[in-house]
């Protein structure tokens, strides 16, 4: 969504941060970024399930939208475990991350999963957040782009282009991930940027392909934060360890904000 209007920032906070350190967490990134018009802003926080209630609760969603790590594609049965759409629609949540690389690596959840749940989080009316992205090995092998084009093609299989515009996409390298990961160049995150938005444009259609938001993630730093908005198919970013103190989430929105708009030629107010 290369020139688009709207810069796109959230962060996932995995299997950190009790109830009241979530609510302390949205509430001051709430406070902090006020300011900030949100017609050109989309701010996200993707905190573990039993503190989706609370923090849902403590800001309004037309500052900062609450998903979920995950969800099952079923409204009910016997799935032991699992997480309905219908009790996160209970508690009010906006969008639904799906995919994670934790979820695909360390959990083995398939392309084919994935897909089911990106249709059943359409059905109701929450924004999928498909993560794709290769691992370090995929990477060696040279088969980085099959593997994200398949990726994406199951990812979204199914969905009417119709319904594109209400979707999400995040590129995390997996070898970029977490405490051992190496973050992606900004050049290297560009090519694959552009391969992500042509396969949507292809599945899709230009135009509807064209409103799917593409976000990078993986060890998004205040070092690299601002080299990776200002490339042409960087959308957003997608952040972990570094945004998890809102003082500093804060900070690096202040940074990349300018240059988002700066790239894309517009104000954003
Ligand atoms: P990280 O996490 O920024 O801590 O590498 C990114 C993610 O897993 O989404």
């Amino acid at each position: 969504m290369s020139g688009s209007r709207k810069i796109y920032l959230g962060t996932n906070t995995k299997m950190y941060k009790n109830i009241r350190q979530t609510v302390d967490f949205v509430t001051r990134l709430e406070t902090l970024t006020k300011d900030i018009p949100r017609d050109g802003l989309e701010l996200f926080v993707i905190p573990s399930y039993t503190t989706l209630a609370a923090a849902r609760k403590s800001v309004p969603e037309t500052d900062i939208l609450i998903g979920a790590q995950n969800m099952c594609w079923e409204d009910q049965g016997q799935f032991t475990g699992e997480i309905s759409p219908l009790m996160l629609e209970e508690v009010g949540v906006n969008l639904v991350m799906i995919g994670h690389s934790e979820r695909r690596h360390v959990f083995r959840e398939n392309d084919a999963e994935e897909n089911r749940k990106v249709l059943a989080a359409l059905k109701h009316g929450f924004v999928p957040l498909l993560c794709v992205g290769e691992t370090g090995e995929e990477k060696e092998y040279g088969i980085a782009e099959e593997v994200i084009r398949t990726q994406l093609k199951v990812g979204f299989r199914g969905v009417p282009a119709e319904q594109a515009g209400k979707v999400m996409v995040a590129y995390e390298p997996v070898w970029a991930i977490g405490v051992n990961g190496k973050p992606a160049s900004e050049d290297y995150a560009e090519k694959i940027h552009a391969l992500i938005h042509r396969t949507l444009a292809e599945q899709f259609g230009r135009e509807q392909g064209e409103k799917i938001p593409v976000l990078y993630g993986g060890s998004v730093n205040d070092g690299n934060a601002e080299k990776l908005i200002v490339m042409p198919h960087i959308d957003g970013l997608f952040i972990g360890r570094s945004a998890w103190d809102a003082d500093h989430f804060n900070s690096i929105i202040r940074k990349v904000m300018p240059l988002f708009f700066q790239k894309s030629g517009t104000e954003g107010d």
